[in-house]
């Protein structure tokens, strides 16, 4: 691999034997994947996947204390994942004593280890760092050193940046050093098309539903998706990103996707159109049977299946503003159609402490409150992968929280009904 001077000078342990060793990690991961250089960190901040002080993770915070007890720190502040807990989401008092005790017990101190290292702000944690709201938003070329899966994809596909789906530690040394190995989607030809998409539904997909469906197909690929534009317009509006935030997030997780171009809208798609589209790529047609077929290819593995859902969690990844206004008036709308005063399933919605912070604001706030439906800055993933609500029955129209939990998922109209009305 080439380096720079600056890197080799680094890696020679010009700066210290610490750094040396953290070149050294990234340039072993990036001869592993035959990156030919490293890539500089060009985004105003990082964001760490890392945010959960969980009891085994021994080995993260020797690491994290070798690096402040040599004095370095994060070339740049980051933001980080959710945290896994929130005193305003229900537990039981065993869940309580296995949460506090036993599984994120190492969280307090975690938090000051990454306050030390150059966390942004006592309270940025988050996976939608790159709302307004909070302020971490790459521009279009931007050189990222990323590994949460949905904020990668979004910062490459909505924004334009450039950013490996990398790995917890990586995250961090890339941000320490302030470089990263140069391939993949950091590149020209691999952020070209393996797969055309083409959607010929007959209504507006589910987002989350859809992205399930290409992640499952593409894998790890990159799909360029024709026929979207259709629904979410040429325009890349509020409506569209978070749409695109949901569709994205499940790409990634349901499949393994770090990019994905959307016909006519998304930036590069945009500017380079078909062109960016491989030669022999392959097709994959997306109508109503399509997506049905994948509605119901998914396991539910609940030890009672008609067991009443005891909690409900939307917001993975966490929510917009404009999506907790939405939600706020759908859920209105229905408790008044149905008669009922409040929601009839416990229920969290998840967004950034910044973006809560923000509605806390506006009128739509004790609105929502009066209809039951809790509020919170949690990752509903954290909270649920324990055995204690591993076996709890939990609902969602988040499909990574399907794919990474026990939890069932329900499009957004069945999941209105179920807390609305009552039933499937
Ligand atoms: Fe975000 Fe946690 Fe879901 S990190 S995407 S809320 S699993």
């Amino acid at each position: 691999m080439k380096l720079t001077k600056k890197q080799q000078d680094i890696l020679d342990g010009k700066q210290g034997e610490i750094l040396a060793k953290v070149m050294k990690t990234l340039v072993m991961y990036g001869e592993a994947f035959d990156a030919t250089k490293m890539a500089e960190v060009s985004s105003d901040y990082n964001h760490l996947v890392t945010s959960f002080g969980l009891g085994v993770m021994d080995p993260v915070y020797r690491l994290m204390d070798k690096l402040l007890q040599e004095g370095v720190v994060s070339g740049q502040k980051f933001t980080v994942d959710p945290r896994p807990l929130d005193p305003n989401v229900p537990t039981t008092f065993l869940q309580n004593i296995v949460f506090k005790h036993f599984m994120y017990s190492k969280q307090d101190f975690y938090e000051k280890q990454l306050k030390k290292l150059g966390l942004l702000e006592d309270d940025a944690f988050t996976c939608t760092c790159y709302m307004s709201e909070v302020g971490n938003t790459p521009k279009k070329g931007d050189v990222l050193s990323w590994s949460e899966s949905s904020a990668v994809v979004y910062a490459n596909s909505v924004l334009g940046a450039r950013c490996n789906r990398n790995s917890g530690i990586i995250d961090i040394m890339g941000s320490i050093v302030g470089c990263v190995p140069y391939f993949g989607l950091l590149t020209d030809e691999g952020r070209k098309a393996d797969w055309i998409v083409r959607i010929e539904t007959s209504k507006k997909p589910e987002a989350q539903l859809l992205g399930s469906a290409i992640g499952m197909k593409v894998m790890e690929d990159v799909p360029y998706v024709i026929g979207l534009d259709k629904w979410l317009g040429t325009e890349l509006d509020e409506k569209a990103c978070t749409y695109l935030k949901d569709f994205g997030a499940a790409t990634a997780s349901n499949g393994a996707v770090g990019l994905y171009h959307i016909d006519k809208l998304t930036p590069e798609a945009k500017e380079q159109g078909k062109a960016l589209i491989k030669k022999n790529a392959k097709e994959y047609v997306i109508d109503d049977a399509e997506l049905q077929r994948v509605y119901d290819s998914y396991p539910v593995i609940w030890k009672d299946k008609e067991a009443k859902p005891r909690l409900c969690f939307m917001g993975c990844p966490h929510m917009s503003l404009q999506q907790l206004k939405d939600w706020t008036d759908v859920i209105e709308e229905n408790l008044k159609k149905y008669g009922n005063p409040q929601v009839l399933i416990p229920t969290v919605f998840t967004a950034a402490p910044a973006v809560i912070k923000e509605f806390k604001k506006t009128e739509y706030y004790p609105r929502l409150e009066k209809t039951g439906i809790i509020l919170s800055y949690i990752c509903p993933l954290m909270y649920m992968n324990n055995p204690l609500c591993g076996k709890m029955p939990v609902i969602t129209s988040s499909n990574k929280l399907r794919t990474y939990t026990s939890s069932r998922y329900y499009t957004d109209d069945e999941i209105v009904m179920q807390l609305c009305k009552g039933g499937n």
